[in-house]
């Protein structure tokens, strides 16, 4: 899809949500902040790519663009400003239809006026496949395009190609650095210099001074911000590496401490149940021994008691019987 088509698609898309919003009745919150939610994310992928991609080639290759491709760039700041205000905005708040009723006219007269003035010059001035070209990089860039708004972000190369890319990974979660990075800073580079090498000859061949000195800067720009962005990927990735070493190594040492200390306190184990099962042992035995000593000196006991008890009684049982002998015959 050509880069006009692909934009006048968002224009179109952003529109409808517009009037589904203006339709939407006073007690809809709900809807009116589902609705706003989409043209937040539209509208934040939208201006997104235009800055990083249309305008820039616009300004670098198509002549009486750059006051145009300015005016737009302020719009854009003003729209994501109250972007930024509507985003996470409770609907019943009773500033949210006046923002709302803003942010629209701004968006209708920025469109009408990129339609009925910026496409044309840009159509008549570059040929189809370049067209083509530039429709399939923000084609891609619109992927990992930031789905916020981010009003305080640089919003012209080289700066804004790298704190897209950023961004775009904190909203959308991303992986990829050095992939967003390295992809759209090559691509609006290559795009740049391949229009310009191809550039329809019957409009000024090298462009205006504005228009080369911009292609340079953005060249220059772009090539630095790739290296910054793979140098940062490449930091990113060996931290990552690091931590994850890290981190192996302290589970690693956790579990040989915890194998230590399971060792130590199973070797404890053992110590303490032998420890006791030999004082158990000693503990009967002292037992068995004391009891059979108890006992036998009882049984001695007893018996001393029982064999002097039974000698008295047959002394005493002998004197009685004398005794009586003695008064029988006294008696007689
Ligand atoms: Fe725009
Ligand atoms: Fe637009």
């Amino acid at each position: 899809m050509d880069a006009i088509t692909l934009l006048r698609n968002d224009h179109k898309t952003v529109e409808r949500l517009f009037k589904r919003f203006e339709k939407a009745g006073d007690r809809a919150l709900v809807e009116k902040r589902e609705i706003v939610d989409r043209i937040v994310e539209e509208l934040s992928i939208h201006a997104t790519i235009e800055e990083q991609y249309f305008y820039p080639v616009a300004r670098a290759t198509v002549p009486g663009t750059e006051d145009i491709a300015l005016e737009s760039l302020e719009e854009h700041h003003i729209v994501k400003w109250v972007l930024s205000e509507l985003d996470g905005m409770d609907p019943a708040e009773e500033r949210f239809d006046a923002k709302m009723t803003v942010l629209i006219e701004n968006v209708r007269h920025h469109v009408e006026e990129e339609e009925q003035e910026f496409f044309p010059k840009v159509r008549a001035e570059l040929d189809r496949s370049a067209l083509a070209e530039l429709g399939e990089a923000m084609a891609t860039a619109k992927e990992m395009a930031p789905s916020h708004p981010h009003p305080r972000s640089p919003d012209t190369p080289p700066g804004n190609l790298a704190a897209a890319a950023g961004a775009g990974m904190v909203d959308r979660i991303g992986d990829t650095v050095s992939g967003v990075a390295q992809g759209s800073v090559s691509a609006v580079q290559d795009l740049i210099a391949l229009i310009l090498g191809r550039r329809k000859r019957s409009a000024s061949p090298t462009g205006s001074k504005v228009a080369r000195s911009t292609a340079h800067d953005v060249r220059g720009g772009a090539s630095k911000i790739t290296d910054d962005a793979v140098a940062a990927a490449v930091r990113a990735k060996r931290t990552a590496a690091t931590a994850a070493a890290g981190a192996k190594k302290t589970a690693s040492a956790a579990v040989d401490g915890t194998k230590d200390t399971a060792r130590t306190a199973s070797k404890g184990a053992k110590r303490t149940a032998t420890t006791a099962k030999r004082s158990a042992k000693r503990t009967a035995t002292t037992a068995k021994r004391s009891s059979a000593k108890r006992s036998t000196t009882t049984a001695k006991r007893s018996s001393a008691t029982r064999t002097a008890r039974s000698g008295a009684a047959k002394k005493a049982s002998s004197a009685t019987r004398s005794t009586a002998k003695k008064a029988a015959a006294a008696a007689s």
